[in-house]
């Protein structure tokens, strides 16, 4: 018997097999209920206890010997798969890379800096996390102002002097800090994120962002003000494209308005983006508040100018008729990948 066995591993270790269906038949062959193994150990009781222990021994390796045999051709059956067709055919065109596309929130973003920078805008930048001065006293928010409320804004530090550190509720914080440090002439513009105690929907977020204009010279008026925000609305939406103003309030800017745009879906007619009136609101502006000035020691009696601000979330929701804003920041590859722009 042990001769036998001695020979089945041998012949073992030189099974072959293409196919899983050969695979399952050496399995039968050895292993099954009525196969080899089971057969030998049958054979096994019979034999004197002497000869139990080596002969034990080599069963067992003999059963181990299939098994590793068996999961070796499976392996090199599932490994040597596609070999032969990818050496055939040189031709076929090759893999395309898969390149990501600009997130539409940074493409908005860069027509809108390209468009103000044709008519002499920089850009300009400041801290996200800012203090109470640079969002709010400076800009001219009455002590009780409910925007500097627990609600929408978040606080970092609350301070005894009442400058507390927060997260900037809007880009207006930019203008500040640009009066500050430079003089008039300024031509300005700051896109960032801004944040706010809000929940989230489909129409509001806590993070989002906004750009920030900002105009300050000698003689600056509110015709300059709807000329510069007319030739925008052209250049971003289209040539055929009308402004109007409708008065507002803003504690920075007076006086002050709020922008539409003609709906560019329905091209004024009234469709359910601009809820049938034909207008489309797309920002907030105004002639800078001379208290606005003097707090960042500009002379009002010398300089005016004028300030607008918009949020890049909405104008491209506008653009691209998305209708719930969320996505923005869901990171969905079937939704970003519809956005194609050059890098
Ligand atoms: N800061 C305003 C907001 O977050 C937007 C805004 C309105 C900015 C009017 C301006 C402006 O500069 O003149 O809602």
């Amino acid at each position: 018997m042990k001769e036998k066995i001695i020979q089945y591993i041998e012949k073992v270790d030189n099974l072959s097999a293409k196919t899983s269906s050969e695979i399952e038949n050496i399995r039968i062959e050895y292993l099954g209920k009525k196969g080899l193994m089971n057969e030998l150990f049958e054979q096994f009781k019979e034999i004197p206890p002497q000869e139990k222990k080596e002969i034990g021994l080599l069963l067992n390796n003999l059963k181990k010997s299939v098994e590793t045999k068996i999961e070796f051709l499976k392996n090199s059956i599932e490994n040597s798969y596609s070999k032969e067709e990818d050496k055939e055919d040189l031709t076929k065109p090759y893999n395309e890379k898969v390149l990501g596309s600009s997130h539409p929130l940074s493409i908005v973003r860069n027509q809108i800096i390209e468009i103000f920078s044709s008519i002499g805008y920089v850009v300009e930048e400041a801290g996200e996390i800012e203090d109470d001065w640079h969002v709010f006293s400076a800009l001219n928010f009455a002590e009780e102002h409910p925007a500097r409320d627990m609600q929408d804004t978040f606080f970092i530090e609350k301070r005894e002097d009442n400058n507390h550190t927060v997260l900037r509720t809007h880009t207006s914080s930019v203008q500040v800090r640009t009066m500050e440090k430079q003089a008039p002439p300024i031509r300005m513009i700051a896109p960032g994120r801004v944040f706010r105690n809000e929940a989230i929907s489909a129409r509001a977020h806590c993070i989002f962002h906004q750009i920030e204009g900002l105009y300050i010279d000698k003689g600056v008026s509110f015709a300059d003000l709807k000329q510069n925000l007319l030739y925008f609305a052209k250049e971003f939406f289209g040539e055929n494209t009308q402004i109007r103003l409708r008065p507002s309030y803003f504690p920075f800017t007076e006086p002050s308005a709020e922008m539409d745009v003609s709906c560019n879906l329905c091209g004024g007619k009234g469709c359910n983006i601009c809820k049938g009136t034909g207008w489309l609101e797309i920002m907030g502006c105004g002639m800078v508040d001379p208290n606005v000035l003097e707090a960042s020691k500009i002379d009002s009696s010398i300089y005016s100018g004028f300030a607008f601000g918009m949020g890049i979330e909405r104008i491209a929701m506008l653009k691209y008729g998305v209708r719930d804003l969320r996505l923005y920041f869901e990171n969905d590859i079937r939704f970003l990948e519809q956005f194609s722009s050059s890098f």
